[in-house]
């Protein structure tokens, strides 16, 4: 039996019971087939399966020729469009192959013959990813609420990614018990968001999270995105600051209303100090409003009522004033990884890779300081250079070798020019001679 004409069938017969049940809407249809017939910010019956459209929604290349050869299907010369033609055959033909887990991920299916395979199709559609998460979902929205030439300007200001377009998962992130706690906490809360306003807690919803670069903090904010199926609204604090008076205030605020007008969604707002920053240094009146702007906007926005997750983040925690850090419900702490999730994250970045002799451990114990970032750095220089040598398995002492290129190259980017150590510079210099002896491999080198 070949897959693609499954398949195809697969999707002859969803198109054709989507069609006809008038009770199922468009979070009963799998994600790919979804989006072939969202149009307009809607699903139009009937669903009308052609070459295109099947091709579109299995992947299938030719799928009329994968299902031509079938009893029960026609095709119509001058439409292009592909049927069932004898329904009671098809679903027989269908039913006699069809596996648990095709039935499982497609609610549609499901409810058509969830009871002959005991398969709960109101579990199949909670499990279904919904429509909200949806790329085409959020284009409509975009669409309609961002008609005109200047609303469309409020749109340059963020960057929106859809929970499907999201590659970083929660599983992929090695995180402390700490940021465990709080990310748990969260999801609770926006799980009883009804119930919180009914009782009348509305201070819950801020996040921000606090440490060096590299640690996770960008990762674990959309890995939320994706685990909680909520659009991602991303904005950096450097990137709406405006030289002109009044335009960073203006660009504050314009901000908040994307996230309103997308919401349930998170809204992101990276390098947080930045602001905070500006306020110390300048006493430009403009600068003043705008931060007064950004922590009337946020007192203003709620998880309990206008469904928007807000997470801040900073490098720089001793920059923010007090004003700042008290909008702010709940505060992750994101350090630099002990041993312990070094050898973790390693095990997960590495979840794809061949490696002989591979030791987590070991490379945990000669890498301290480093971040996820810098660990996911040392990788892909031992996998580059193994392919230099036409290599695809890696050793564990190619990841000792890299994570000794690492610390150089480290150095070289600490090193204070101005001190006149350049020789060190000059090739074959002698730097970078802590290589694998084991002591302190800190980034805070003195030199
Ligand atoms: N705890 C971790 N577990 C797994 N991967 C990690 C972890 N920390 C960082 N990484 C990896 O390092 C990379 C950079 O992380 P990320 O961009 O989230 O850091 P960040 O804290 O936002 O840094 P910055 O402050 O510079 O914005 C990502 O690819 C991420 O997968
Ligand atoms: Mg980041």
């Amino acid at each position: 039996m070949s897959n693609a004409a499954m398949d195809v069938v697969e999707f002859l017969l969803t198109t054709r019971i989507f069609t006809d049940e008038r009770d199922l809407d468009a979070n009963d249809l799998p994600p790919r087939f979804r989006r072939v017939f969202w149009t307009d910010g809607e699903i139009e019956r009937p669903l009308s399966a052609t070459n295109s459209t099947a091709r579109a929604g299995t992947g299938v290349d030719q799928p009329w020729e994968a299902v031509s050869e079938l009893m029960f299907t026609e095709r119509d010369e001058f439409s292009g469009s592909i049927s069932i033609n004898q329904p009671e055959m098809a679903e027989q033909w269908f039913t006699e192959r069809v596996d648990d887990e095709r039935l499982r991920s497609n609610p549609t299916l499901a409810y058509r013959f969830g009871e002959e395979f005991d398969i709960d199709y109101e579990r199949v559609r909670d499990a279904n990813r919904p429509i909200e998460a949806d790329r085409v979902w959020i284009d409509s929205l975009l669409e309609e609420y961002f008609e005109d030439e200047e609303e469309e300007e409020m749109l340059d200001l963020v960057d929106i990614h859809a929970p499907e377009e999201i590659e970083m998962t929660l599983d992929d992130l090695v995180l402390t018990t700490d940021q465990e706690n709080e990310i748990h906490k969260i999801v609770k809360a926006i799980e009883h968001r009804d119930y919180l306003a009914q009782i009348g807690l509305r201070e819950i919803g801020k996040l921000l999270f606090v440490g060096p670069p590299g640690t996770g903090k960008t990762s674990t904010a959309r890995g939320l995105a994706h685990s909680l199926d909520l659009p991602f609204v991303e904005v950096k604090l450097s990137m709406i600051t405006s030289q002109y008076l009044g335009e960073t205030a203006k660009n504050v605020e314009k901000v908040f209303e994307v996230a309103k007008r997308l919401s349930p969604c998170i809204l992101f707002m990276d390098e947080f100090d930045f602001v905070a920053k500006t306020r110390a240094s300048d006493e430009h009146a403009a600068i003043k409003r705008a931060v007064n702007t950004l922590l009337k906007s946020i007192d203003d926005v709620s998880l309990i009522q206008d469904d928007v997750l807000l997470i801040g983040a900073t490098n720089h925690p001793d920059q923010l004033d007090a004003a700042a850090w008290r909008r702010f419900d709940e505060i992750v702490n994101f350090p630099k990884p002990d041993a312990g999730m070094r050898a973790d994250i390693l095990r997960v970045i590495t979840r794809a890779m061949d490696i002989d002799e591979f030791d987590p451990d070991e490379i945990a114990d000669i890498t301290e300081g480093l971040t996820g970032s810098d660990l996911r750095m040392v990788l892909r220089e031992a996998v580059l250079d193994a392919l230099t040598e036409e290599r695809t398995t890696l050793t564990q002492a190619d990841l000792v070798d890299a994570v000794e290129d690492f610390e150089e190259r480290d150095n070289l980017k600490n090193m204070d020019m101005m001190d006149g150590d350049h020789d060190a510079l000059v090739a074959g210099g002698d730097i970078g001679a802590d290589g694998g002896d084991g002591h302190s491999h800190d980034h805070a080198h003195e030199h």
